[in-house]
């Protein structure tokens, strides 16, 4: 099973699922170029330092906070906005600290995460049919034809906020605390690597070990739509040496599982690759312990994280998507329950914050989905406050179900 891994021209080759189709946009090859030539924005040191905590993780002796927008918006991009998420993920990290007893990673949703993939290619809009939206990397969320255009340009200016958002990181990480021997906490960025255009080109070789990695985040993750064996994500994943993630659904069986961490994590080693299981409450107890078991006995030392938010969506009469606290609450206690009874370590939480006090979910301060409309300003999936998160780790921490 151990191939050689593909290089760039083979992945760029293989199908991909979710692109954006703008290659004869007179900007499309001048962007590439540029990005090509853009310095990076993550180090091979701060890969190195992020794997070492995520092997942690997978040891049992840390858990990571994986958490940010659904899509991060070009609006709120400024450095007052990055701030303000950074501050609301160490709140968040702190307080998970203290339940867990065990230091936490923080990983953001954050520096990147600009690109959506879309269950349809196309949403009717007052009767008009119209391209979906594909976040702010491809597209506008404004629904008109011209909005929906896909525009290569956006590339370059989700770079630059990208850009922004990591100094930003960098600046806390540099000030900020060791939390324990081999441990650097973070923040740390992280994104769905989605969008090829943008994370082709930011593919680099660290000149000292010959390595190569993307220098666009530093824990790119797959999608539960572009995780398919064959295609050029995870083709793309498996030729870099960040630290990866996948995302896992209720689809995906043990025999695809174990092909997937073959070729994502071939060596076996610690923190290389870590799984993030988004089920729903109600079939988690079913599908995840087949993969669990089939992941223990092909020795991948993976950390798990728990998504509770994406197998837990549902529509209200009105047509908002949202997510009930309950429901969540159920799904990454279930997570815990199962991973500690297959002898695995239940590595953290997944989730999708708002540093504002948006009314997105249903649970806690947000009594109703009545109360949505009053300040639902999500550019894709609903959002937990951070009230609502703590209210989610402590339940889970605390009074995990059986
Ligand atoms: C997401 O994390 O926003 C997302 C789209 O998740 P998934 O690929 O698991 O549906
Ligand atoms: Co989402």
């Amino acid at each position: 099973m151990t191939a050689a891994p593909p290089t760039i021209e083979e992945w760029a080759r293989l199908p991909a699922e979710q692109q954006p189709d703008w290659r004869s946009h007179p900007a499309h090859g001048r962007v590439r170029t540029k990005l090509a030539e853009a310095p990076a924005l993550v180090f091979p040191e701060e890969l190195r330092a992020l794997r070492a905590g995520l092997a942690e993780v997978a040891a049992g002796r840390a858990v990571a906070l994986q958490a940010g927008d659904c899509a991060e918006s070009f609006y709120e991009s400024t450095a007052e906005h990055v701030a303000g998420k950074l501050a609301a993920l160490e709140s968040l990290a702190t307080h998970f600290a203290d339940r867990a007893g065990i230091p936490v990673l923080r990983i953001g949703r954050l520096g990147g995460q600009f690109g959506k993939p879309r269950s349809a290619p196309t949403e009717s809009v007052d009767g008009e049919d119209l391209l979906a939206f594909h976040g702010h990397l491809v597209n506008s969320e404004i629904p008109s034809p011209a909005g929906r255009r896909p525009d290569p340009r956006r590339l370059l200016w989700g770079y630059q906020f990208a850009s922004e958002a990591q100094r930003a990181m960098r600046r806390l990480r540099e000030t900020g605390e060791p939390v324990a021997e081999s441990i650097n906490p973070g923040p740390w960025s992280s994104h769905d690597a989605l969008v090829l255009d943008y994370e082709g080109p930011l593919v680099r070789t660290d000149e000292a070990t010959g390595d190569r990695y993307l220098a666009s985040t530093h824990l790119p993750w797959l999608g539960a739509r572009t995780a398919d064996l064959a295609g050029a994500h995870v083709a793309l994943l498996s030729t870099i040496v960040n630290p990866v993630a996948v995302k896992v659904s209720t689809r995906m069986t043990p025999a695809a599982l174990i092909a997937l961490c073959a070729a994502l994590d071939p060596e076996r080693v610690p923190g290389r690759l870590t799984l993030i299981p988004r089920m729903g409450a109600t079939t988690i107890a079913a599908a995840l312990p087949p993969l669990v078991r089939a992941v223990r006995s092909a020795g991948h030392p993976v950390v798990w994280l728990s998504d509770p938010m994406h197998g837990n969506t549902i529509r209200t009469a009105s047509g908002r998507k949202t997510r009930y606290l309950d429901a969540m609450v159920a799904e990454a206690s279930a997570f815990n329950v199962l991973l500690s009874a297959h002898g695995s370590h239940p590595g953290g939480l997944h989730l999708e914050t708002a540093a504002e006090a948006v009314t997105e979910c249903v649970g806690g301060s947000v009594g109703s989905e009545r109360e949505l409309a009053d300040n639902y300003t999500s550019l894709c999936d609903p959002r937990l406050t951070s009230d609502q998160a703590i209210a989610l780790i402590d339940r889970v921490a605390v009074e995990p179900k059986e």
